[in-house]
């Protein structure tokens, strides 16, 4: 790809997370790239179709004609980077319908499918990381949960959450006395993996050991070369969460991070940015307990105390050599996050 030709960038499922379009949107600016950047949506009142350059409306990830909509499209338009917000639509790309889109020539931010099926399994993740020495809780399925509570020492607490799950869905944080409430209380809407109730079912449902320290969202950012290297690391304290996202977050040094972001890019091998739910135990140990692979809700902390993770992310599109400046930021900055409102549409018309 010679750099005179502009870059397509397409971000699917942004939704509320809109900032990335224009993020995205002054990295180009900013790196002197010529190219645009894609809003591509489900719905048409997203706020991408007043922020992006150019915003297309896909049917829904889970319908009948989103493959052939989003291959057709790509035929048509040859995107050169895309990435998508929805981890439901990540997990309806990623396999034979990314790599159809790659062999378009575009570079697809998405999981191999088995790496992808680990991730979205809570459980045969902790497993996996077990087996490879990442720290993580303590965690058992539901469907042992009289296990648990014949072993586990008075006063113990507990996360109870989906195994399938995103957004604190199914989260509840009962003592040993309320664990087997909570574990069928859970249960009732838990998903399995293809989406749909997994009815009651228990083992749908984990237990893990409640970790009661510090809790910090880390971004690896890796290259898009195939290679998955390190291109850096990004971190931050969460103050306080809403709605499944941080609300107010203090950016911290990434370097107590370092080595158990680059452990789990081992195991996962991404393309881009992936970020990381990492809590403290007792010990002050930072122990993995939740892994998004795509751009997430808590980067941008980070961003607003420096970082240009668009930027680098771009020029390694690109393949131009990376700046290790765009990926530093300053330690110690609290930021909050807050509504903003777009206009997208006048007399019907969309506008940009
Ligand atoms: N083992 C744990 N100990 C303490 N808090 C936890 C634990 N697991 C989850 N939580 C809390 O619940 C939140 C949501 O859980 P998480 O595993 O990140 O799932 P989700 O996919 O819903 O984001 C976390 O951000 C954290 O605050
Ligand atoms: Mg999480």
């Amino acid at each position: 790809m010679g750099s005179a030709t502009p870059m397509k960038i397409v971000i699917a499922s942004a939704g509320r997370r809109a900032h990335y379009l224009e993020w995205f949107r002054d990295a180009l600016n900013a790196q002197g790239i010529d190219g645009e950047v894609i809003a591509m949506e489900y719905r048409d009142t997203s706020p991408g179709f007043g922020l992006a350059d150019q915003a297309v409306r896909m049917p829904a990830y889970n319908s009948a004609e989103y493959p052939e909509a989003i291959r057709s499209w790509f035929a048509e338009e040859r995107p050169d980077l895309f990435f998508c917000m929805n981890d439901y639509e990540i997990q309806a790309l990623s396999g034979s319908l990314a790599d159809e889109l790659r062999e378009l020539g575009c570079l697809v931010t998405v999981l191999t499918p088995e790496r992808q099926a680990l991730v979205l399994d809570k459980y045969r993740m902790t497993m996996e990381f077990k087996k490879r020495g990442i720290p993580t809780p303590a965690t058992w399925l539901g469907s042992d949960v009289d296990e648990v509570v014949e072993t586990a020492p008075r006063g113990s607490r507990f996360v109870v959450k989906h195994r399938i799950g995103s957004g604190s869905s199914g989260l509840e944080f009962p003592e040993l006395d309320g664990l087997r409430e909570a574990v069928a209380r859970s249960a009732r809407s838990a998903l399995g993996e293809d989406g749909r109730s997994a009815e009651n079912n228990p083992a749908a449902v984990l237990v893990q050991e409640f970790l009661p320290g510090n809790e910090h969202g880390v971004d690896g950012v890796f290259s898009l070369d195939g290679s998955s290297e390190l291109l850096g690391v990004l971190a931050r304290r969460v103050d306080k969460m809403r709605d499944g996202d941080p609300d107010v977050a203090t950016t911290a040094s990434p370097e107590p991070f370092r080595e158990v972001i680059a452990q789990v890019g081992e195991v996962l091998r991404p393309s881009g940015s992936i970020n990381i739910d990492v809590r403290e135990d007792v010990h002050g140990v930072a122990r993995v307990i939740d892994v998004n692979p795509r751009l997430g809700g808590g980067y941008p902390y980070c961003h607003r105390a420096g970082a240009d993770m668009p930027a680098a992310l771009i020029r390694s599109a690109r393949g131009l050599p990376h700046d290790p400046e765009l990926l530093e930021y300053e330690p110690g900055v609290t930021t909050v996050r807050r509504e903003e409102f777009t206009v997208i549409s006048r007399g019907g018309v969309f506008v940009r």
